[in-house]
């Protein structure tokens, strides 16, 4: 692995050469990875992790991104960038960001993750700096800004805050930025005693910043450190997302509530959960051209289970880390959150299979096998009213032959769907669940994409949404419907597809 130079030693734009040189060398040889995502947001080549700075500035969404551009593992941060005209066909552009400064050069440390703002046309960004001094943690927010939406400079006073308040800890990070009634406000990622919490802060100009006072924060039971926090006004109500560390299985954690500017209060009254895989953390909202609250999230998780300390097999071929397909994120009338596949993914769709009013029974096989492929989306739905039967669902990436396969399965009696890829590849372990709400009271549906090396599942009427990832052959692509113990009308079925979208 290449290591940073010595601090000071190269000037911004010198350190982003250096990483686009070493991103050159390498992104034909990563983008030859049989297992390369098919429509899914990839760097070119090496690590990934969280969306940064999204936005729909000029008329185009903007992907920045946590970025590694030496080696496929984490080490000292840069950002990424690409943009979009649909959300759906990437264009890499050259990394934005790059460690160069004294307080964001550091090994263990760099240009860590934030937002971005359109100031009067100019795209500013708020990204935490993270250095350490003698061992010690010294996280700052700092300002870069553009006027070509390509090339950033880092503003010379920074850093813009630095360091937290005495409600914070030294885990002060992702700031994320919006204006409301003419004022800048900032929440940032923080922890005290064992506590995460949210950190309000606002501006005038995004240079000048005063503390408000704590967002919100756990109550023991919701995390220790609360990272990529995420604040926005969604319908008549304030919706605050974080990444939670310290809550095991939880990975992203939604609060839904009300706000008062006036005293920087936010008093949440429903809790849920953003998405129940194991590979979806640290999603960022932002608000597109036509009005829709978007999420972008990096498909992996931080440590937390023996299988995650290499974070997939890919790494070998020179890449790791990707971003979840954009999903719009709607308030149900019960205050609860909806997310749905952005619609411009149906660009996508090519050779189509669809039926109705169809009785599936134990042991029928009904998916022609023309229809087997690493890259579809599946639509369906279920009539529970005369359901008899007890289990309901997918096999995805079957082998054929009995060696590999991936389960999604619904339990009508439990009330619970389980994704099982203890099968999936003989390198994935583990069954994740979540206890569906709506389903029962009304049809199950599913709606499920399937890309080379990920599978994310909608569900519960897009309550509920579960991401994964699998690294199943390119040679097991069978797909088949079932049931067990009795049976079951599938009201209608559709399959397409799905062509590259790179
Ligand atoms: C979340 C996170 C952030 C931090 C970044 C560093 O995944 O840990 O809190 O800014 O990643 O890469």
């Amino acid at each position: 692995m290449e290591m940073l130079p010595a601090k000071g030693t190269l000037s911004h734009r010198e350190a982003l050469l250096k990483a686009e040189q070493s991103i050159s060398k390498i992104k034909e040889s990563a983008g030859k990875d049989p297992s390369r995502l098919k429509y899914h947001f990839m760097a070119p080549a090496y690590w990934i992790n969280d969306p940064n700075g999204l936005i729909f500035y000029k008329g185009e969404y903007h992907l920045f991104y946590q970025h590694y551009p030496y080696a496929a593992k984490w080490g000292p941060m840069h950002w990424g960038h690409a943009k979009s005209k649909d959300l759906v066909h990437w264009e890499h552009l050259p990394i934005a960001l790059a460690p160069s400064e004294p307080y964001d050069l550091d090994n263990r440390g760099g240009v860590f993750s934030g937002s971005a703002v359109d100031d009067n046309g100019v795209l500013s960004i708020l990204y935490t700096g993270t250095i350490h001094k003698d061992g010690v943690l010294i996280q700052s927010q700092c300002l870069a800004t553009s006027f070509d939406g390509i090339t950033f400079d880092k503003y010379e006073g920074n850093p813009v805050i630095p360091g937290p308040p005495a409600e914070g800890s030294a885990d002060f990070r992702d700031p994320k930025v919006w204006k409301h009634d003419g004022t800048w406000y900032m929440v940032v990622g923080s922890s005290k005693d064992g506590m995460g919490k949210a950190l309000l802060f606002n501006s005038p100009d995004l240079r000048e910043w005063n503390y408000v006072g704590v967002l919100a924060e756990s109550d023991g039971t919701m995390g220790t450190m609360w990272e990529c926090p995420d604040f926005f006004p969604l319908g008549s109500r304030y919706v605050l997302m974080f990444s939670p560390m310290g809550m095991e299985e939880r990975k992203t954690i939604y609060l839904v509530g009300d706000m008062n500017y006036a005293t920087g209060c936010f008093t949440w009254d429903t809790m849920g959960d953003v998405d129940y895989g194991y590979e979806y953390y640290a999603p960022q909202s932002f608000l597109d051209g036509q009005g829709r609250r978007i999420i972008i999230a990096w498909l992996n998780a931080w440590d937390w289970m023996p299988w995650f300390k290499n974070f997939g097999p890919t790494s070998k071929n020179h890449w790791c880390g990707a971003m979840s397909a954009p999903r719009t994120v709607e308030l149900d009338e019960d205050g609860r959150l909806k997310f749905k596949p952005v619609k411009e993914l149906e660009v996508l769709r090519r050779d189509h299979y669809h039926i109705e009013q169809t009785e599936l029974s134990p042991e029928v096989s009904l998916i022609p096998k023309y229809l087997g492929s690493d890259c579809l989306e599946i639509k369906a739905e279920f009539d529970m009213s005369g359901c008899t039967a007890e289990e309901i669902g997918f096999v995805l990436r079957d082998s054929g032959d009995g060696v590999q396969q991936t389960l999604l399965v619904y339990n009508k009696q439990t009330g619970v769907l389980s994704f099982n890829r203890s099968r999936s590849d003989g390198w994935s372990e583990g069954t994740q669940t979540a206890t569906l709400e709506r389903t029962g009271r009304e049809p199950l549906m599913l709606h499920i994409f399937v890309d080379t090396s990920v599978v994310e599942v909608y569900t519960d009427s897009y309550r509920t949404v579960m991401t994964n990832n699998i690294y199943p052959d390119p040679a097991s692509i069978g797909l088949e419907v079932f049931v067990r113990g009795g049976n079951v009308n599938i009201t209608s079925l559709d399959i397409w597809k799905l062509r590259s979208s790179w």
